[in-house]
This record gives structure tokens, sequence and C-alpha cells, in this order.
């Protein structure tokens, strides 16, 4: 049994998707262990993205996480990391298939709706960033 940190990014939030997204997980079995709706500030926006600072993108997707709210949740499941991610779809629009989240919602890059964690150090991190012990579930498995 898995976690992950997945976010609802401000433009899924602005175009009420975050209903559709949670259904998607919901109806693929995955269980809803934590979630929260917030604005995040610039601090938490640099650690969450701290693997990419330097890069090309960083500064703009630091600005655009935290143009608005955004819905943090945390999911768990079997394999639920990688599950996620193929729900999710590509990052680039144009290998986005259709019947992912991106690839049926978006063809922008930067506006790409939803985050996931990419693996499980990843995904203990994002949960320890986001979450206190307290606004999570207990496992079912402890
Ligand atoms: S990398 O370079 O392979 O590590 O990048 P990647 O892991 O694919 O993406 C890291 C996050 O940066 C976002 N990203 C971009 N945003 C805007 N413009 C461009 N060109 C761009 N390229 C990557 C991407 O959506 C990832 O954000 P998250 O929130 O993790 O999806």
């Amino acid at each position: 049994m898995e976690r992950t940190f997945v976010m609802v990014k401000p433009d899924g939030v602005q175009r009420r998707l975050v209903g559709e997204i949670i259904r998607r997980f919901e109806n693929r079995g995955l269980r809803l262990v934590g979630m929260k709706l917030l604005q995040p500030s610039r601090e938490l926006a640099e650690k969450h993205y701290a693997v990419h600072l330097g890069k090309s993108f960083y500064e703009d997707l630091v600005n655009f996480v935290t143009s608005g709210p955004v819905v943090a949740m945390a999911w768990e499941g079997d394999n639920v990391i990688s599950l996620v991610r193929k729900m999710m779809g590509a990052l680039k629009p144009e290998e986005a298939s259709s019947g992912t989240i991106r690839g049926d919602y978006t063809a922008d890059i930067q506006k790409n709706l939803i985050h996931g964690s990419d693996g499980p150090d990843t995904a203990k991190y994002e949960i320890d960033l986001w979450f206190s012990k307290s606004e999570l579930l207990v496992s079912l498995e402890q």
C-alpha cells in the first residue's frame, strides 16, 4: 500500500475541475486520506519545487502555482504513485493521451491542471511538506 501527493493546480480550481479529478481517482478505487484547499505561499511552493531550482521554467512554475487556490490531497492505494501519474497524462500536450486528465482537459504545458509525486521519496517529502500528521487518515494497514 502506497501514498502519493496530488495537487489540483490553480487552473484546475478556476475551471471547476476539482470534482471531476476526485471522481476519477475515487472511481478507480483509490482512497482519499487527506485534502485541503489553500493558496500556497511562495515559501511552500519553493520547497515543493526545490528540485527544479535553476531550470528555465522554475520561476514561472512557482509564480503560477502561487497565483490562486490549489487543492492538496493525499491518496492511498496499491501502486498509487504510478497509477496517478498514468491517470494524469504526459506533460507534453501532444503526448498526453485521451482518457487521461491532461489529455481530456488541457493542451497547455504550464496550465496542466494537476501535479502528482513522481516516486516514493518525492511522495513522502511532499506529503510531509503539505500535511501535518493530524491532517491525514491513519493507514488501513496500521
Ligand atoms: S524535468 O525537467 O524533467 O525535471 O521536468 P518535469 O519533472 O517534467 O517537470 C517538472 C515540473 O515543471 C513543470 N514544467 C513546466 N512548467 C511550465 N513550462 C514548462 N516548459 C515546463 N516544463 C516542466 C511540470 O509541469 C512539472 O510540474 P508538476 O507540478 O510537478 O507537474
